[in-house]
């Protein structure tokens, strides 16, 4: 008896130690951790249960038959995060680079299947050199498996990828389906086809880190959600993220016990508006104000940043927040913006996370490159994505609401279901300048005139009056008071049941 009992033990170590000592340690040279003392710091302290620990190969090409490592690149489980119950995948590059097999496949596909039917997200850790070569179409329908997974655990479970080495050709289209990804710098890539390929077909020359690096996702292609300097930076920030997050779409976000008044006045809000209308403020310091204890985790921070998304609890509840800013562009509606918060909504919706929307738009970016690029598509993303979720919505306009922009930014119209303005909110077609020179073209050589004009305008409009005469608005609010009135409508909205038509699916303008 004592025999097995030692011969499971060593079968164990050898299966630990995966492609061996000395390709561990030249994964700890690059800097990297490897996938078990990865699993280890992502999960609360001895939690993980693995599956199929002694897994191997099938594939006898190459002569692999006499190279079979028990796991075979991937080490799949389940553990908790804080207490709550996750599952995981993590490849071990120490094994054939992490490459994937089909046997590799199936362990994630079998995890996959479990979180699904049990209601838990899975969480990813990719590093890999793609598709197992000596295998070939075995790894491919492998991968295909793993797509087919990801589409049906969209908006069932939350899905997050963590790309902490390189990821490449079709293995970057599993973490695109996943709902964030999170990047290492220096040490992850993605790409569909690396640099060598691409001197050989377009002969640009560029670096795998100019090509895919975390830099390039998070600031240009908004392909990933965030980057974080190391490993273990990476993985406590998914560990910080998963906390305001569902177990799955029937369940609610945890609610954390919280040690900050709802009813907070913050007097300095009463300021933070300029009294010159062009000049910026931050936003980021209205999101901070009103979230319990100012804990905000930013998503896409690098991107778009003309429109801030991300988490923050009020009440200790999560709530999805959109927010111009006006920092940057003036707080504009364009392509990128457009892009990124309407799939921040979709997933807020998705997980019946409630929206809190915050104000302050003079418009979509006029010109050519926003035409040509389609901001009539991509705007309407938005618009559509506001429009279906069915969370509870609530929005504050601070300053600018113009034109669509203001129809687009979860207003009354769109279901909100508490639409506040500040003293200081502007809703209007257009600003008065530009509102003044259409409709008095013949006068516009006559420059006092047209201040007058200007200034009617603005008397008439440049104010939260004319919406809230209408009900557009709610309540015209303090601006000190916001946090006590956003979380006291959130608490009136927790029992919110709201349906749309019975569809197969929409048709949103992707
Ligand atoms: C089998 C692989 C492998 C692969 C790496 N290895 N990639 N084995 N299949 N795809 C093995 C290497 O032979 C080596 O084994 C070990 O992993 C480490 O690789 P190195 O090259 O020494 O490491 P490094 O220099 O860090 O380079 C890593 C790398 C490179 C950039 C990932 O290995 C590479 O370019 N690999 C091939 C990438 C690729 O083209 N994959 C296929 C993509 S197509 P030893 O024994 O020496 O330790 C694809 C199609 C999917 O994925 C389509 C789905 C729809």
């Amino acid at each position: 008896m004592k025999d097995i009992l030692n011969e499971l033990e060593s079968r164990r170590e050898a299966a630990r130690l995966g492609g061996g000592q000395r390709r561990i340690d030249s994964q700890h040279k690059k800097g990297k951790l490897t996938a078990r003392e990865r699993i280890e710091l992502l999960l609360d302290e001895g939690s993980f249960e693995e599956f199929d620990m002694f897994v191997a190969h099938r594939c006898t090409d190459f002569d692999m038959q006499e190279d079979r490592p028990a796991g075979d690149g991937v080490v799949t489980g389940w553990g908790t995060i804080n207490g709550r119950m996750v599952y995981v995948f993590s490849q071990d590059f120490t094994v054939f680079g992490g490459s994937l097999s089909e046997t590799h496949a199936q362990k994630i596909c079998k995890i996959m299947d479990m979180a699904v039917q049990n209601g838990a997200p899975v969480i990813g850790l990719n590093d890999s050199g793609g598709a197992r070569i000596q295998e070939g179409v075995a790894s491919l329908a492998g991968y295909a498996e793993v797509f087919q997974r990801n589409i049906m655990a969209s908006g069932v479970v939350p899905q997050i990828s963590v790309i902490m080495g390189p990821c490449a050709g079709g293995a970057v289209y599993s973490p695109a389906m996943t709902d964030f990804i999170f990047m290492v710098r220096d040490t992850s890539y993605m790409f569909v086809t690396g640099p060598d390929v691409v001197k050989t077909v377009t002969n640009e020359h560029v670096t795998a880190e100019e090509l895919g690096g975390a830099s390039t996702h998070t600031r240009k292609s908004s392909v990933a959600d965030g980057a974080f300097d190391n490993d273990v930076e990476a993985l406590i920030e998914v560990r910080r993220l998963f906390d305001f997050l569902p177990l799955n779409n029937r369940e609610k976000a945890p609610v954390r016990p919280f040690f900050d008044d709802p009813g907070r006045i913050e007097d300095s809000l009463d300021t933070l508006i300029p009294d010159n209308p062009n000049q910026p403020y931050d936003m980021k310091e209205l999101i901070l104000k009103i979230a319990d204890e100012g804990d905000f985790y930013e998503i896409q921070e690098d991107f778009a940043k003309n429109i801030v998304t991300g988490f923050v609890r009020i009440e200790g509840q999560t709530v999805g927040v959109v927010a111009n800013q006006p920092m940057v562009l003036a707080g504009c509606l364009d392509i990128d913006s457009s892009r990124k918060a309407a799939r921040f909504v979709r997933f807020c919706d998705a997980f019946e996370i409630p929206l809190l929307t915050l104000v302050d738009v003079p418009g979509f970016l006029p010109g050519t490159a926003q035409e040509y690029g389609g901001v009539i598509k991509h705007g309407a993303k938005l618009l559509y994505a506001f429009g279906e979720a069915t969370v509870p919505k609530v929005t504050v306009i601070t300053r600018k609401a113009y034109g669509g922009a203001y129809d687009v930014m979860s207003s009354k119209h769109l279901r909100g279901d508490f639409n506040y303005a500040w003293p200081t909110a502007q809703i209007a077609v257009m600003g008065a300048k530009g509102a003044t020179e259409i409709l008095y073209r013949s006068e516009l050589d006559d420059p006092e005139k047209i201040a007058k004009r200007t200034a009617d305008y603005e008397d008439r409009f440049a104010n939260p009056f004319v919406a809230a005469e209408k009900g557009f608005i709610d309540e015209v609010i303090q601006p000190r008071s916001t946090r006590r009135r956003v979380a006291r409508a959130f608490a009136s909205l927790r029992g919110k049941k709201q349906s749309n038509p019975w569809k197969k699916h929409d048709n949103m303008p992707l």
